[in-house]
């Protein structure tokens, strides 16, 4: 592809205006770039390599032109527009969970499954979950050199997960609370202002929420493992933004912290901050705004033969969103 023509779908949400930077920052090599949002924000500009750009309202003709359309404004506009995107000739990143599972398109993290982008039949490649991206930037090293079998895992999802809605529920209720007046819930079925919420997204029948159930399905599929078998918890907790996860692995060989701590050796954005006796390991705070993601407390599992027990840190706006997008659209 000579330098393609790019759009971003969203363009001013939270993971719009990520993409935008990532674009920006990775000095990715674009002809044009086309914002697009609602009605709302036709005619708002946005700084682009000091440039301004207009954002236009998104319309079924708004991708005539264009090469690679990045999608992150919900499920519903995915549905709506993304084939509109595709049939006029674009190769669509959607970030949105409405394609993820389709067996015709392909769900790539590119440090885990890049040859993945070439058999897009639809002209559509799914972005994953962000807390799945984040969990397997940990465990795909071990896989490849140990097998991977089972998870077992619990999360720590920062409230910017929700969107902007997410940060004002938050700070509203910290403010309310300090002033000793009643917190109103609006986004999250309880407070989560000095609080951990053990629900992040609808609950499904057997008991687990869609959230839970996407690291099975989308593990699973990136890794190429229909029998891996998963178990997760999330969690919302205060935290701005990054999510954590505790993660129990199970492997096919045994393996013990050294030699996980080897297996990421000369891996790409995952880096190993694992040094207990000075206290270091990640935390939410170190991963905030950059592109790695952090593993630490790596330890055998006292509990299953050929298991580790580790945590995992990562940007969920970045990593888990408009950077991985952004590194889909680098290896077309
Ligand atoms: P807008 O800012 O004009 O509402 P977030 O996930 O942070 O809430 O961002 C959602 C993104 O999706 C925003 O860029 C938002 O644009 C965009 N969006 C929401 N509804 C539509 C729509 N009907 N058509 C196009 N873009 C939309």
């Amino acid at each position: 592809m000579n330098h393609p023509h790019v759009a971003i779908v969203g363009a001013t949400g939270a993971v719009g205006v990520e993409m935008l930077l990532c674009l920006e920052q990775r000095n990715f090599p674009l002809s044009k770039l086309k914002l697009l949002a609602s009605a709302r924000s036709a005619g708002k500009t946005m700084l682009f390599r000091g440039n301004e750009i207009a954002v236009e309202e998104l319309t079924h003709d708004s991708f005539v032109g264009v090469d690679i359309a990045l999608f992150s404004a919900g499920g519903g506009i995915s549905l709506e527009y993304g084939p509109s995107a595709a049939a006029a000739g674009a190769v669509v990143i959607d970030n949105s969970s409405a394609f993820r599972m389709e067996t015709d398109v392909p769900l790539v993290v590119p440090e885990i499954n890049p040859e993945a982008v070439k058999i897009r039949p639809r002209g559509i490649i799914a972005n994953p979950n962000c807390t799945t991206i984040i969990s397997l930037m940990a465990l795909a090293p071990l896989h490849h050199a140990f097998g991977l079998r089972s998870i077992i895992a619990s999360t720590y999802q920062a409230v910017s997960g929700s969107g902007a809605q997410g940060i004002v529920e938050l700070e509203d209720q910290m403010k309310a609370i300090s002033a000793g007046e009643p917190v109103t819930l609006k986004v999250y079925p309880r407070q989560i202002a000095f609080n951990v919420i053990p629900q992040v997204d609808a609950f499904t029948e057997n008991g687990y929420t869609k959230e839970e159930l996407k690291m099975l399905h989308e593990g699973r599929k990136i890794m190429n493992l229909p029998d891996l078998r998963v178990s997760c918890t999330c969690v919302r907790v205060p935290v701005y933004r990054s999510h954590s996860v505790s993660i129990t692995a199970e492997f096919d060989r045994p393996i013990d912290a050294d030699a996980a701590r080897a297996a990421y050796a000369n891996r790409t954005g995952i880096q190993v901050i694992d040094d207990i006796s000075n206290k270091s390991f990640p935390v939410p705070l170190d991963t905030t705004g950059k592109d790695d993601c952090l593993v630490g407390r790596i330890r055998k599992n006292l509990v299953f033969a050929n298991a580790l027990d580790l945590w995992v840190v990562g940007d969920q706006v970045r990593k888990g969103a408009a950077l991985n997008a952004v590194q889909i659209a680098e290896i077309l």
